[in-house]
């Protein structure tokens, strides 16, 4: 599956956020590479930056030095129209509060990020179509966000996540707004996605059962990487991936509530 061509590179990063008092460090001087195809969960206690390194691969922060280079280019580069299309279209993103716009029905959330690009809604359709096959959201295309589960919610921005179809795909706790249910079913499909399309997919969680579904774990903690868990695609279990997850956070002490 994993054609093993690097997708992004991250070297060195750091972000310190404040001054003098309020002087946080943030990341510590982050290496990594993501190849192509990878499914690439990232886990770490709150606070440990999962959130500020995600947040400085989409360009929605500067970090405050090292390199992130997605296809050989770092990304620091670009400006105006370069810097646009790389956030509509070489990028997806997934929140964990879905952020979705109350007033736009599914269909047109999903679209959303086209029409910014000047595709219409009308080209994109049979994309939409087959994105909400996949993600089971056709019966709610019609409907408003208040009209929705909170499942079918994160699902529609999935398909909003993917419907430029990027390069990568970055999730921020997709699952923690979820009930258990739910995060299964969001998790097999993105699984599915990222095994049928060989989208590249790196996802941040506090989950076990969520970080089980990925080829690959990168430990956090206070801004370093400390670990790292490969699953065997071809031999290991997602069970059995999980009971590994499991052991490294209940190593980390206190067992995987207080810890993750
Ligand atoms: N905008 C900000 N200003 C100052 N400190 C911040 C800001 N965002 C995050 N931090 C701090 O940076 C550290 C990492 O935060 P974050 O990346 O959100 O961690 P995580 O997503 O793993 O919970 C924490 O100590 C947090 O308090
Ligand atoms: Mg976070």
């Amino acid at each position: 599956m994993n054609t093993q061509n690097r997708i992004l590179q991250v070297e060195s990063l750091t972000k310190v956020y404040g001054k003098g008092d309020n002087r946080t460090e943030a990341l510590k001087g982050i290496t990594f590479d993501v190849l192509e195809g990878e499914f690439l969960g990232i886990m770490g206690a709150s606070g440990s930056g999962k959130t500020t390194l995600l947040n400085c691969i989409a360009t929605m922060l500067k970090p405050t030095s090292g390199k992130i280079i997605l296809h050989g280019q770092d990304i620091s580069g670009f400006r105006g129209g370069a810097l646009a299309d790389y956030r509509g279209k070489e990028i997806g993103y997934l929140f964990q509060e879905f952020e979705l716009l109350d007033n736009l029905t599914a269909r047109e959330n999903i679209t959303l990020p086209l029409s910014l690009h000047g595709v219409t809604a009308q080209k994109a359709e049979s994309n939409i179509r087959e994105l909400a096959s996949m993600l089971d959201i056709a019966g709610v295309l019609d409907k408003f966000p208040g009209q929705m589960s909170g499942g079918q919610k994160q699902r529609v921005a999935a398909a909003r996540a993917l419907i430029s179809n990027p390069d990568i795909v970055l999730a921020d706790e997709p699952t923690g707004a979820l009930d258990s249910k739910n995060s299964k079913i969001l998790m097999d499909k993105l699984s599915a996605i990222n095994s049928e399309q060989q989208k590249t997919i790196m996802m941040v969680t506090h989950d076990a059962n969520a970080a089980s579904y990925c080829s690959r774990i990168l430990f956090i903690q206070d801004g370093c990487i400390f670990h790292e868990l490969r699953r065997n695609i071809l031999s290991e279990s997602i069970t059995a991936f999980y009971d590994r997850i499991v052991a490294v956070m209940a190593q980390l002490g206190g067992g995987s509530a207080n810890v993750l």
